[in-house]
């Protein structure tokens, strides 16, 4: 079993999820191989409920991590579940294309994909400095990118 799906694996048995009763589990691999868990942490009000990835990247965040190259994630009904848009774009800020997710599909089985796979075309830093490199006075665009007339 891989060690990552086995720690996303214990990660979900701490989810607090009186709502959905949906466990999820993450566990996020830095660079120098140290490992950074999370679980689903639910809200009265829904919408202020944490997912497992960011809880997974904010405890490595703050732990003064920003480089990964894994992450596993794992349902308490092993569906193979990926991370969801929202997370995709959290996982984004840090990590490459190329960073390996794997998904717990039960028994031994994976699906595993990499970021790219799953978000393409990313809004990343390098999208706002390109568009502040073309804020220039002698751009005739207007404001929305269209040329003006
Ligand atoms: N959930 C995650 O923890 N990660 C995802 O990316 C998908 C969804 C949680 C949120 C909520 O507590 C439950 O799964 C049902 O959506
Ligand atoms: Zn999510």
């Amino acid at each position: 079993m891989d060690t990552l799906i086995e720690r996303a694996r214990e990660a979900l048995t701490t989810a607090y999820v009186p709502y959905s009763e949906y466990r999820v589990g993450a566990a996020l691999r830095t660079a120098d191989g140290d490992i950074f868990t999370g679980c689903n942490i639910e809200n009265a009000n829904y919408s202020n409920s944490l997912h497992a990835e960011e809880v997974a990247i904010g405890a490595a965040v703050a732990a003064g991590h920003q480089e990964f190259d894994r992450l596993a994630v794992s349902s308490g009904v092993r569906d193979g579940v990926t991370p969801c848009g929202m997370c995709r774009q959290t996982l984004a800020e840090f990590c490459e294309d190329d960073l390996m997710v794997v998904c717990d599909c039960g028994d031994d089985e994976v699906a595993t994909y990499t970021l790219g796979d799953l978000l393409p075309e990313t809004i990343t830093e390098s999208t706002l400095i390109d568009a502040a490199d073309n804020d220039s006075p002698h751009d005739t665009r207007e404001p929305d990118g269209r040329e003006s007339s």
